[in-house]
């Protein structure tokens, strides 16, 4: 575990001298303003927008983080209209920026690529936004997107937002039961997809998992009214040479529309459906602790506020950086640092389709390299996939132009950090460590890049309007050094502001357990310097490269199949996804611990729930440690995952010869 005693990385000069917070002074001033007087604060910055309707002062910000004093609720500049598409797109054209690059899109293979100014990027949205319309999209329905990472995914968003729909995105990675399973949820009449997409030289057949997901919706009694494909394939170069792809998807008559039939001849101009700052903007599925997703829901003023704040200030954009995130647009870092921060602070960002491996290990500093990325935001997994091939492959090229680089998605490893800050940033480049949820919106704990110095493994300091507090056991606040759950005391415009259709669940997840603070699922320990650090979750969740899931959702997929009777699944230490699944399963009397069950396990987790979620280890187990009560204790699973003896009090365990068995039958490769 790094310690306080860490050296302090500072920034470089020059980045600080022009960056818009320069010191930890100005960075201290900034935040007591944002905590003693949100409204003229956040009321600056609202200013930068437009506002169809304008704020209401008297109705800034209101909320409710008690349980025990009635319902939850954060509400952001409520009673304002407002519209993003229109604060993403034409506020910057009549600021401009029409001509500017919006996205330099760079394809899986290095011979495809394009690029899209904001003016051009407008006029697809309202083509998109009218095609929807046609389709009878009104304003509030849902529309499911399942895309690769194309500039379509893009305009697919802010069409929806344009008309006043609410995107539901689904990363393109999760199986089509995962997939049907979210299309039914939020009630998605309309689906975009595109056929496929190449990544490294894998084929993904998008268009056919989208037919058995609607197939399955279908069963489940909710019929997908419209499915609009992309025809991508065609136009992309395969990895076995410049052939292309010919265009086999197979259409469904009457339900199936290619977009490139609707989209072209549909107008280039679509009038704003003006929005209350509190309607929602767009659902995103995380992973709930009990198994089934949750849909955090976002609304439209407030996310807008602090989406285009924090990529402001925590990555400094300047007018004519070339900014890149290599997060898939399906996640969260996506939606709020692939599109609408950029966007929001008229950006020009790269939009990639690949993968860090292809066609060689150095994809990613060949990319920096060709568009003279200045910020870049990755995740500590793919540092450590990258840092494996040395050096070298780093040096071949040219990333001195790189100011901040980004990480995210899990606490990053001192040893990763370093090779990111001397190997790709030439100890120049500012590391931010960017701690947040799918549920925040945006970064939550960061250091600002000019501003703070930096330390390898901690978070650092919350981000304008956020509060951090350590709570003990008992809910006691924990003052000054020390560990404890991370928790919040008040809310800023980006953070949720409830679960699609589950109010309930909301309260219940994330205030319930200490009233009065949201609660994030995480620990946390301050130093004395007062640098967080995240120490990762304290619930029933793991973080697979940067992927959060639940046991719950793995446990309840594997005792789907007919010999598994039970089974438990830990978290195991991984050196490059950071942790990975090893499953305890108890077999039925008809079960065999075979090569072949295994197989056929390992196939139905990646088919339920999708291929990053495919366990490292599973382990035979005739019996699980339990407690009298008949709870599994996990502590002592986690230390069989890691042959761990050290086992400590088993004294509440109803059977003690459990653990010897356990450990005498770890499998030998585990
Ligand atoms: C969980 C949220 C936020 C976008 C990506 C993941 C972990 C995220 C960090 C970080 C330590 C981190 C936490 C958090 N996490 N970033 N910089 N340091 N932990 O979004 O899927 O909602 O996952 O990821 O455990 O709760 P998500």
């Amino acid at each position: 575990m790094p310690s306080e005693q860490s050296p302090l990385f500072y920034p470089d000069l020059a980045l600080s001298k022009n960056a818009y917070v320069s010191s930890s002074a100005e960075y201290q001033q900034m935040y007591k303003k944002s905590i003693e007087n949100p409204e003229e604060f956040w009321g600056e910055i609202a200013r930068q927008f437009h506002w169809e309707t304008p704020i209401d002062s008297d109705k800034f910000f209101r909320y409710n983080f008690d349980l025990t004093k009635g319902p939850i609720f954060n509400k952001w500049l409520d009673g304002a209209t407002t519209n993003i598409s229109y604060n993403l797109l034409d506020r910057n054209i009549r600021n401009g920026h029409g001509d500017k690059i919006a996205y330099y899109w760079e394809g899986n293979h290095p011979d495809d690529y394009s690029r899209l100014t904001y003016k051009k990027l407008l006029e697809e949205v309202c083509r998109f936004a009218n095609v929807l319309k046609s389709l009878g999209v009104n304003k509030g329905d849902r529309v499911a997107i399942y895309m690769p990472m194309i500039l379509e995914a893009v305009i697919t968003l802010l069409a929806c937002t344009r008309i006043g729909a609410v995107h539901s995105l689904v990363f393109a990675g999760f199986s089509s039961d995962s997939f049907a399973e979210r299309i039914t949820d939020c009630e998605a009449r309309i689906i975009v997809t595109a056929d496929g997409v190449w990544r490294g030289e894998k084929l993904l057949q998008l268009k056919s998992i989208c037919d058995q997901a609607m197939a399955k919706c279908a069963q489940e009694g909710h019929n997908v009214q419209h499915c609009i494909v992309v025809s991508h394939l065609e136009r992309v170069t395969s990895p076995s040479g410049s052939q292309r792809h010919s265009n086999r998807t197979p259409m469904t008559e009457g339900r199936d529309i290619w977009w490139q039939d609707v989209v072209p001849q549909a107008s280039t101009s679509c009038y704003p459906e003006w929005m209350q700052a509190e309607d929602p903007l767009f659902m995103l599925y995380t992973s709930g602790s009990t198994g089934k997703p949750k849909g955090v829901l976002h609304t439209t003023a407030g996310y807008l506020l602090y989406a285009a704040t924090t990529f402001k200030y925590v990555f400094d954009y300047k007018l004519n950086d070339v900014y890149w995130c290599t997060a898939d647009i399906g996640w969260i870092t996506g939606h709020s640092y692939v599109v609408y921060g950029p966007l929001a602070n008229a950006a020009t960002s790269v939009l990639f389709e690949g993968t860090p491996f292809y066609p060689d290990n150095d994809r990613f500093w060949a990319v920096i390299d060709k568009y003279k990325v200045t910020q870049f935001y990755t995740a500590p997994t793919a540092i450590r996939a990258l840092m494996k091939f040395g050096e070298q492959i780093v040096k071949k090229h040219d990333l001195s132009t790189l100011k901040v680089m980004g990480s995210v998605g899990e606490p990053i490893n001192p040893e990763a950090w370093l090779w990111y800050y001397k190997v790709v940033g030439h100890e120049k480049a500012s590391i931010v460590d960017t701690f947040w949820q799918t549920e925040t919106g945006g970064h939550v704990l960061t250091t600002l890049p000019g501003a703070l110095p930096m330390k390898p493994g901690a978070a650092g300091f919350p981000f304008f309007g956020v509060q951090p507090v350590l709570l003990d056991e008992n809910g006691k606040e924990i003052k000054g050094e020390g560990e404890g759950y991370l928790v919040f005391s008040r809310p800023w415009p980006g953070l949720m502001r409830t679960l699609y259709g589950s109010h309930d669940r909301y309260e219940v997840t994330y205030f319930s357990k200490f009233p009065g603070y949201y609660c994030t699922g995480d620990g946390a320990r301050r130093d004395a310097d007062g640098y967080l650090w995240v120490t990762g979750r304290v619930d029933d969740m793991l973080n697979v490269s940067g992927h959060l899931m639940s046991t719950a959702e793995i446990e309840s997929v594997l005792t789907e199949h007919e010999h598994v009777s039970e089974a438990a699944v830990v978290a195991k230490p991984h050196p490059v996804k950071g942790e990975c699944l090893y499953c305890f399963i108890t077999l039925s009397e008809q079960g065999t611990y075979n090569e072949a069950l295994l197989k056929e396990l390992k196939t139905h987790v990646r088919e339920r729930i999708g291929p990053f979620a495919q366990p490292d280890v599973i382990q035979n187990a005739p019996a699980l440690p339990k407690t009298r009560s008949g709870k599994i204790m996990r502590r002592i699973l986690r230390k069989v995952a890691v042959n761990d003896r050290e086992v400590g009090d088993i004294s509440t365990l109803a059977e003690t010869g459990v653990v010897e068995q356990l450990f005498a039958m770890r499998p030998p490769n585990a």
